[in-house]
């Protein structure tokens, strides 16, 4: 049995970008590296709870001692998330793509024609954090959080974000490109909750990991 403030207790995490294919050998992602979320399912499983982590193809390796589910698609990544409930806490850190192609992509190559460009058709994935959010009974967990990646009005936009997805909290941070935290080391997020917004001061990614999966302990304790 696991000790650690997190003993007993089921929280999925999700991380990485997805890939949403054009055809066979093709596909539409994102510059996300999945190395925050890798970092949160490794301060929660340190912390002793039972992690159930929803990978998309990320350029990070995922932690050890968490249970892994790979999945390339943002409907997979659903599936996944969906398959592991019920659970305590959710941790939506994946970058999901909000669209994907459509039409049959999985048959066959798009050819190319001299002059002639493919005009690609999109249609909306599934939004995990809302769905999960907004599920009723035994199926929703205790304690729902999502992120915001914002360029400008962090606090203001992720309030709103917060009260859209109708999760429990929101991580939101600034991801400018003057910022450098997309795919870097280090991040500075304001966490929102019901009592409002708290900033913390720029850290490593695993501090923000380790000070959230705190957090959370102390939430669902
Ligand atoms: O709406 P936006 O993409 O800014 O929301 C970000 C939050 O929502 C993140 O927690 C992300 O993991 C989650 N999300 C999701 N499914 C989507 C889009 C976003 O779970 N299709």
């Amino acid at each position: 049995l696991t000790a650690g403030p997190l003993a007993g207790k089921r929280v999925i995490v999700t991380s990485g970008p997805t890939h949403e294919p054009i055809d066979p050998v093709r596909y539409i992602a994102n510059r996300s590296s999945g190395a925050q979320g890798t970092a949160i399912a490794r301060a929660l499983a340190a912390r002793g709870a039972e992690v159930v982590f929803v990978t998309g193809p990320a350029d990070v390796a995922p932690p050890e001692g968490v249970e892994v589910v790979k999945v390339e698609t943002a409907s997979e990544m659903l599936r996944g998330v969906q398959a592991a409930l019920p659970a305590d806490a959710a941790v939506m850190a994946a970058a999901v793509a909000d669209w994907r192609v459509k039409g049959p992509t999985a048959t066959s190559k798009i050819k190319k024609v001299a002059g002639a460009m493919p005009v690609l058709e999109f249609e909306e994935n599934p939004d995990i954090l809302a769905t999960v959010s907004q599920s009723g009974g035994a199926d929703r967990p205790g304690l729902v959080v999502g992120f915001a990646a914002e360029t400008d009005d962090v606090v203001s936009h992720a309030t709103a974000k917060r009260a859209r997805k109708g999760c429990d909290w929101i991580v939101a941070n600034d991801v400018s490109p003057e910022t450098g935290i997309m795919g870097g080391t280090e991040n500075a997020v304001v966490l929102i909750t019901g009592d409002g917004a708290e900033e913390w001061p720029r850290m490593g990614k695993q501090a923000v990991a380790d000070r959230l999966a705190d957090r959370i302990a102390a939430e669902l304790g």
